[in-house]
């Protein structure tokens, strides 16, 4: 095993640990790359198709690395009750990725999520984990721009 994957030593190496290693994995990198599946495989002594397998059933493992700055957009019913799929929209639009990717620069990265917790804000959408609400078009582009530009 790579010396850069060492935090995994703190897990017993049972395959039933597998979820705990594959989280230890995104919680130190941010994602679980192709390089990383390999590494857990090998500690766990599995075949690397079948981390894939477990890696592609479970929605909390992300497979493409975050950008500087992730953006959530809440789906939850607040907030699609009051556009959310028009704030995607416009994320979209404005910084050229869809759901689940990150722009070529690795600046942003898009991810639509459940209920953010403050509904009464609706609709809303954190960047880093600090939360935008009541967002409007207008609101959202300068947003991305304030980003953009920091
Ligand atoms: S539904 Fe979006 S914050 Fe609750």
């Amino acid at each position: 095993m790579q010396e850069s994957y060492g935090y995994l030593n703190k897990i017993d190496k049972d395959p039933s640990n597998l979820i705990k290693g594959l989280q230890a994995v995104q919680a130190t990198e941010g994602y679980v790359s192709d390089v990383s599946i390999i590494a857990v495989a090998d500690y766990f002594s599995l075949p690397a198709v079948e981390v894939e397998g477990v890696l592609s059933f479970y929605a909390q493992f992300k497979r493409t690395k975050p950008g500087e700055y992730h953006i959530c957009v809440c789906d939850g019913t607040a907030c699609h009750i009051k556009g959310s799929t028009l704030i995607l929209d416009w994320v979209s639009t404005e910084l050229g990725i869809t759901d689940g990717e990150t722009d070529e620069n690795g600046l942003f990265s898009l991810e639509t999520v459940a209920c953010l917790g403050c509904c009464s804000l609706a609709p809303v959408l954190s960047i880093n984990g600090k939360v935008y609400g009541n967002l409007d078009r207008k609101g959202t582009v300068k947003i991305l721009k304030e980003y953009r530009n920091k």
